[in-house]
């Protein structure tokens, strides 16, 4: 039985106010406290979901750091650009953080957070809830265990749908690295980059090269007919897998926390009010080959670490089926599998007569629902940084900031590699 700890939203967007719900299912273990937030709705929303009063709500971090410690942690899902200059002064205050990732959208600022974890001795837990799902989690224990024995390579995917892939890095929020702040690799994949690291866990990434573009999502591709937004002015709209009202229409609730938060302080907004907003000029209304984004759509990292391994991850945009896989080389055998097939196959030599390989799958059944998305990694993550900020020992899967830090400089270098066209080598810290 772990004690209960209060905790404080920072940024109450879609992702902390999901990670503050599991203080509604385990009210024992967590109650949130209060908010900062510099949108009213936002706060006020939250005050009354978690009740508590307008004396709790604050506009920003700074009124926050004013007074004394009101809470024992944070929980901080502000947008990618926020993570750093919000969470430096709530560590000096006293606070242990949740903090979503990527950390930061810059090596520096990386740094600076890992030095203020270390001066004032908070606890910073990175949002890395892949390593959660018990999937990854059970691959790791055969690691662990010394099943494979030296990894030699690691290869991740991680095939992004179409939709996913229109609503967030062609038409939404992380669409463009010069207003939004983070790559897609970063934004989208930073998660496959520190699983790699913590699969190589204690070996240090060296060096990286990548390559990548936008090949689809451009003007050069939009069809004869197509015009600026899917339900204005476009003639093809009928047959385009990528229109506006299939998207967001016919499939209401997917993506709905993106594609409808300008009409959020509707209780109930109509299909006519959200066609209205496709029509004039919601960003998830515009065509997706004529968008202002500049982001890639496809990237392939390598990456050598110090042992001489390894690595292979490949981000692919805009495919049917959402899918990520992982696939473990070692001295001794391999573990390959895919994450929403919820199992894997672990495979060894056997040079016994008549065989050539011996084989065995782990299936990890469905994943409960209750633990939420991800892989069922979500809320499990929640449950381990309540634990720890509690007093208890961390899991296997605990992200401590500075188990982040290799996966994340092995993103930065990434795209500067792209970028340069040249091999990035990846600084000791
Ligand atoms: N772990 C994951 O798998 C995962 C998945 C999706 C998104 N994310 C990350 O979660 C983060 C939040 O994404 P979201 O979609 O929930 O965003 P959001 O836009 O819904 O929420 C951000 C909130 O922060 C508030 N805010 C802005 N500036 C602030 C400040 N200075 N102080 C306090 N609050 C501030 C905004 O008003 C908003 O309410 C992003 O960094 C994103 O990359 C992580």
């Amino acid at each position: 039985m772990t004690k209960q700890i209060t905790a404080i939203i920072v940024g109450a967007g879609h992702r902390a106010l999901y990670y503050a719900s599991y203080a509604k299912m385990h009210p024992e273990s967590l109650k949130i406290v209060g908010v900062v937030d510099p949108n009213e709705f936002r706060r006020r929303m939250a005050a009354k979901e978690f009740g508590f009063s307008g004396a709790y709500c604050f506009k920003n971090v700074k009124e926050l750091v004013k007074l004394p410690k009101l809470a024992d942690a944070i929980i901080n899902g502000t947008m990618d650009g926020d993570h750093v200059s919000t969470t430096l002064p709530l560590i000096a205050r006293g606070y242990d953080i949740l903090l979503e990732k990527p950390i930061s959208v810059n090596e520096k600022d990386l740094l600076k957070l890992l030095k203020q974890s270390r001066k004032y001795r908070r606890k910073v837990m990175i949002c890395h809830v892949l390593r959660y799902a018990p999937f990854y989690q059970k691959i790791k224990e055969y690691l662990k265990a010394g099943e494979l024995g030296q990894l030699v390579n690691i290869q991740t995917t991680e095939h992004v749908s179409y939709h996913h892939m229109a609503v967030g890095f062609v038409r939404g929020k992380w669409n463009r690295k010069d207003k939004n702040n983070s790559s897609m690799l970063m934004s989208k994949s930073c998660h496959d980059l520190d699983l790699i690291s913590w699969m190589e866990s204690g070996i240090r990434p060296v060096a990286v090269s990548s390559f990548g573009s936008n090949m689809q999502f451009n003007k050069k591709n939009a069809p004869k007919g197509s015009g600026k937004y899917c339900l204005l002015d476009c003639k093809v709209e009928a047959k385009c897998p990528y229109s506006a009202r299939k998207h967001y229409i016919w499939h209401p609730d997917r993506w709905s926390f993106y594609a409808w938060a300008s009409l959020e302080h509707i209780a109930k907004p109509t299909i006519k009010q959200k066609i209205e907003a496709l029509k004039s000029g919601s960003p998830f209304g515009r065509c997706v080959y004529r968008c202002d984004n500049n982001v890639v759509d496809h990237q392939s990292v390598v990456v050598e670490f110090e042992d001489g391994c390894t690595a292979t991850h490949n981000m692919i945009g805009g495919v049917a089926k959402p899918t990520r896989s992982i696939h473990l080389i070692g001295t001794k055998g391999e573990i390959q599998g895919v994450l929403e097939e919820n199992k894997f196959v672990i495979r060894k030599i056997d040079n016994r007569p008549g065989h050539e390989y011996s084989g065995k799958t782990v299936d990890l059944g469905s994943v409960s629902a209750t633990f939420g998305g991800h892989g069922g990694g979500d809320l499990r993550m929640v449950k381990d940084f309540v634990a720890v900020a509690g007093g208890a020992t961390p899991s296997i899967s605990y992200t401590s900031i500075e188990d982040s830090i290799y996966g994340h400089l092995i993103g930065f270098r990434a795209d500067l590699s792209m970028e340069k066209r040249k091999i990035a080598v990846i600084p000791r810290i």
